[in-house]
């Protein structure tokens, strides 16, 4: 039996009861954040913060973050998945319970906190040396796609694009310029260079990104920040997206044809493995402070 944090509370999943009247529900007016743990150290878990501190004050929603760490280290335990691979905290922070009107309430209601624990998987080693396929489809999201708000179907209709074409994940194109994925980032291979997106409003800003990023910059593969468009795809060496469950995920087709020979390329493969090694030194490193 899971459980689950709401409000304060650690309860078992099927007590976790929320408002029809909750703002997340009626409008989507809340953010989240998937955090992922390795052997319950979590990754990176500064940036996950900074992010929802910067989403929820754009919101205007009044919640401290100082307290998620301890609270995600208890769901962990109670869950006991502390000492899984790789397991993830979901949190979302909604503006809370008021009666439906559009603008904020007048009198502050306390926001909707909810976080729940569990286990993901890898794919297998086959799977991963296989690589993925990806389809492109239009990014029909909004302006503001940096901040990670909880209104997510655009990206659930592009992953369900992305299914419905036996296909593994799905390119978000928008004025010629293949964004980033349904849920994750997106990176090519050009001469050698690993190209993304730079960090704007038509990005989130991955954490998974900027650690693949850094882990470029000091294994000495050049990084450009620039738009990637989608008449460079077939000229692409490689393809991969990044994020928190997908960490570095090789693509060897787009649209059914084979990006580059087909194959996962050199240059993914030395990021998965500094990746790889960047979180046994979290772990070790964690493992030390227990
Ligand atoms: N998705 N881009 C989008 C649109 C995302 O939703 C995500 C994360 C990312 C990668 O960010 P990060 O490296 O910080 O996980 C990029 C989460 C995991 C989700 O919706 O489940």
């Amino acid at each position: 039996m899971s459980t689950v944090y709401l409000n304060g509370e650690f309860i078992p999943k099927e007590e976790a009861k929320i408002s029809v009247d909750d703002r997340g529900f009626l409008f989507s007016d809340g953010v989240y954040e998937v955090t992922s743990f390795y052997e319950g150290v979590p990754f990176y878990m500064d940036r996950h913060l900074a992010r929802l501190r910067r989403g929820l004050s754009w919101l205007r929603i009044d919640y401290d973050v100082d307290q998620i760490p301890e609270m995600h280290r208890r769901l962990l335990e109670l869950n006991e998945v502390e000492k899984a691979d790789t397991s993830i905290v979901y949190l979302q922070i909604t503006r809370g319970v008021a009666p439906r009107s559009h603008p904020f309430p007048k009198d502050p209601v306390p926001p909707t906190v909810y976080a729940f624990a569990k286990v993901w998987q890898r794919p297998s080693q086959e799977e991963w040396e296989r690589g993925f396929a990806a389809v492109t489809v239009p990014d029909r999201r909004w302006s503001r796609v940096d901040v990670k708000t909880i209104a997510l179907l655009p990206n659930v209709l592009a992953y369900q694009a992305a299914v419905d074409a036996g296909a593994a994940d799905a390119i978000q194109v928008r004025n010629g310029i293949a964004l980033e994925g349904a849920h994750n980032n997106f990176f090519g291979v050009f001469d050698g260079t690993v190209v993304t997106h730079p960090v704007t409003n038509v990005i989130l800003p991955g954490i998974t990104r900027s650690v693949v990023l850094e882990l470029a910059r000091k294994n000495g593969i050049p990084v450009e920040e620039r738009p990637i468009l989608v008449e460079e795809l077939p000229h692409a060496e490689e393809l991969f997206f990044t994020g928190t469950t997908n960490e570095v995920h090789p693509t060897v087709k787009v649209d059914g044809r084979p990006v580059g020979d087909g194959k996962v390329g050199p240059v993914t493969r030395a990021l998965a493995a500094a990746f790889a090694k960047e979180v046994r030194r979290l772990k070790e490193a964690g493992a030390a402070h227990v």
